[in-house]
């Protein structure tokens, strides 16, 4: 039984996971509205918040769970990357209860934990596989060869996924965070209304790229201003598409490349059912298997960081109480 703790960014979550993969509680408790009259998150309001909320957050896990720490066998909290303030309430909240409790603690890299959410389900993916993790800071094609090993295969060269369906939606003025409403918004509008640039990677690398379609974006809202609602939600729904695009071609490009016919697509951007439709309809058509977490595990949230720690203290992992937030940690 392992307590995971999850402050990265602007989610404070703890979860409760019995025996790697059973979720017994899930506590997400959500800044958006803190951040949300910025169009983004703003870091010192967050940390302020995640100090406000994870003790409650922790109890609530605990208790959703019907267990007591007496009951934890270890405690997994995300080490990095993220916010260096976030990072450090989540560390420093593990490391007393760990102290505390006489627990053992392990520290966990956030997009290992993206990548474990996808052993929370059954099936569960068999190695080697390619995982594509789209969040709001991370936009990367890891290819997993063996447990805990991680080769980066591509990643992005400047905005990440998440940020782009965030700064669209802040640009045509839909709030934030901007991938949700982004969805949503474009569910009424023509993917094929405005052909937005692909960005071409010309070295050949599986890299990708968002800035060039999010100043595409700027320039179409700028010219044609002021825009209906007819006109948002064609935005919305062609710069999704084009995104999504974006994000199957280079991962199916990749798996043919590597030979690796096993894709897990997970991150918070992996939310949208455009992306999980598009990556689903290509790989059913190439006989490949797919391993997609549902939603809510997708988005930051305590149960990956628990699944990924528990690996890890498998593996004989632990950290010591001296242990610090990493904010630039790096996967492979
Ligand atoms: O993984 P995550 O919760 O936090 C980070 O690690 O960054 O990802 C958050 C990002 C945000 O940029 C948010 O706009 C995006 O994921 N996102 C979505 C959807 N839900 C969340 N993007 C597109 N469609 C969605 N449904
Ligand atoms: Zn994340």
């Amino acid at each position: 039984m392992i307590l995971g703790i999850e402050t990265s960014c602007d989610e404070t979550a703890a979860a409760v996971l019995a025996d790697g993969a059973k979720v017994l509680a899930s506590v997400v408790a959500s800044q958006d509205k803190i951040h949300a009259p910025y169009g983004g998150v703003v870091p010192e309001l967050a940390s302020r918040r995640h100090l406000e909320v994870i003790v409650p957050v922790i109890q609530k896990a605990l208790g959703d769970a019907g267990v007591s720490l007496a009951d934890l066998k270890a405690i997994a909290v995300t080490q990095g990357p993220g916010l260096v303030g976030s990072l450090l309430v989540g560390c420093s909240v593990a490391k007393s209860l760990a102290y505390v409790g006489r627990l053992p603690l392990v520290g966990v890299n956030h997009l290992e934990g993206h990548i474990f959410a996808a052993f929370l389900q059954e099936p569960s993916p068999a190695y080697p596989f390619l995982a594509l993790v789209v969040s709001g800071g991370h936009t990367a094609l890891y290819l997993a060869r063996e447990p805990l090993r991680y080769e980066v295969i591509g990643q992005t060269r400047d905005d990440a996924a998440g940020e782009a369906f965030d700064k669209v939606a802040k640009l045509l003025g839909l709030g934030y965070p901007g991938g949700p409403v982004i969805e949503l918004t474009a569910r009424s509008g023509d993917p094929k209304a405005i052909a937005f640039p692909m960005a071409q990677i010309t070295d050949g690398a599986p890299d990708f790229s968002f800035s060039g379609i999010k100043t595409a974006v700027s320039l179409h809202v700028k010219r044609n201003r002021p825009l209906s609602a007819g006109q948002v939600a064609d935005i919305a729904a062609s710069f999704q598409a084009t995104a999504v695009k974006m994000l199957v071609r280079k991962t199916v490009r990749a798996a043919l490349a590597l030979g690796v016919h096993r894709i897990v697509l997970t991150g918070g951007v992996a939310a949208n059912k455009a992306l999980r439709g598009a990556l689903q309809a290509e790989v059913a058509e190439r006989g490949w298997e797919l391993f997609i977490p549902p939603p809510a595990l997708c988005t930051d949230n305590a149960a990956m960081i628990a699944a990924a720690g528990h690996a890890r203290l498998l593996a004989g992992e632990r950290a010591s109480l001296t242990m610090n937030a990493v904010p630039d940690m790096k996967l492979a």
